[in-house]
């Protein structure tokens, strides 16, 4: 058998890899990563050429999905029985880190819920069923974050507080021509779909709930009160760094995706929403409105489901992994 500078990964390994990323989320679904499986490394890169300029001008959200899909690429790799050592490398854009194996070391426990929960994990953008999440399960969900990278489960006054902001990020978003464009050409197209995504529900926005998903122009926007009696309605967490870099983008990532999927684990649904903190002036004052220990760089929501949960957001078909280091010489 090959010692392990020999070996490379098997097609059923490179399958397990590639499958683990595709299913991150990513902000509007556009998956802006890519990866190359050199002999027993695991490189992941952001892709700058998948760009949203009015949402994402940036690529914070670009780099979170990136971390996302990192923190899935990780569970992939213990799952298939390999020790990993992480380096996240910020300063060889578009390279966002490499993963490489260090020996075997077989899974805990906790690796192989949370990568049974990678396939199980969709953004649930609807009401929750009225049944609190108690701090025994909400403990797993923000016990493990990543170094740099907070969070905050919001109490009722900031709940009030957050609706006065997010009312008003509301109205900027649904009035700003060029974000609502490119919501339109990111997203618009799967009104049609039969998919189920759930990224278009244009009865559930106007039932008033925008906050749960994305603003649309169509969306009616609930006043302030409705909106924080929504709020206490729901667990809501924002998850923050010290500050705006590369590294902190990608370790929020990260740990967004360790959280939704100890939440699903513990039979939660989630969603997360980046699209009302995108003006700085709404982060600066929640920044401060709220006490945050940081930069808030997503809410994420969670309850109990109120339904059947819905089927999966489609992914772009398969793109190539490339299984060397030719074009990333180093
Ligand atoms: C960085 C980031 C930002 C996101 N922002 C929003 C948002 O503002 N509103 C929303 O409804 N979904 C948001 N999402 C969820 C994505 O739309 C979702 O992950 C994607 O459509 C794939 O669907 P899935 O989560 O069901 O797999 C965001 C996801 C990421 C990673």
């Amino acid at each position: 058998m090959p010692n392990r500078d020999e070996r490379s990964w098997s097609g059923s390994e490179v399958e397990v890899l590639a499958r683990a990323v595709i299913r991150a989320p990513s902000v509007h679904n556009s998956q802006p990563w890519s990866l190359a499986l050199p002999g027993m490394r695991a490189e992941l890169s952001e892709r700058t050429d998948l760009s949203l300029p009015e949402h994402d001008p940036t690529g914070r959200d670009r780099l979170i999905s990136c971390g996302a899909a990192l923190e899935n690429l990780v569970l992939a790799v213990r799952v298939l029985g390999w020790a990993t050592d992480v380096a996240i490398l910020p300063g060889h854009a578009p390279l966002v880190a490499v993963v490489t194996t260090a020996g075997r070391e077989p899974p805990s426990d906790r690796e192989l819920h949370a990568y049974a929960a990678i396939s199980r994990r969709r953004s649930h953008r609807r009401p929750f069923a009225a049944i609190p999440v108690v701090s025994s399960v909400l403990e797993p969900v923000i016990g493990r974050l990543p170094h740099g990278v907070g969070c905050r489960v919001l109490d009722i006054g900031d709940k009030n507080v957050l609706a006065v902001l997010l009312e008003q990020a509301s109205q900027t978003i649904q009035n700003h021509d060029g974000l609502q464009r490119e919501l339109e050409e990111w997203t618009g197209g799967w009104k049609a779909d039969s998919v189920g995504d759930g990224l278009v529900r244009p009865g559930y926005d106007k039932a008033g709930i925008p906050w749960a998903g994305l603003v649309r122009r169509s969306s009616v926007i609930p006043d302030v009160r409705t909106l924080a009696r929504r709020l206490a309605a729901e667990t809501t967490l924002v998850f923050c760094t010290e500050d705006d870099d590369r590294t902190r983008h990608v370790r929020a990532g990260m740990a967004m995706q360790r959280s939704w999927l100890a939440a699903v684990d513990g039979g939660l649904v989630a969603s997360v929403l980046t699209q009302l903190l995108r003006e700085e002036s709404v982060r600066e004052r929640m920044t401060e409105d709220l006490t945050l220990p940081g930069r808030p760089l997503f809410l994420m929501r969670l309850g109990y489901p109120d339904g059947p949960v819905r089927r999966a957001a489609r992914r772009r078909p398969g793109e190539a992994v490339r299984r060397t280091d030719d074009d990333h010489p180093r």
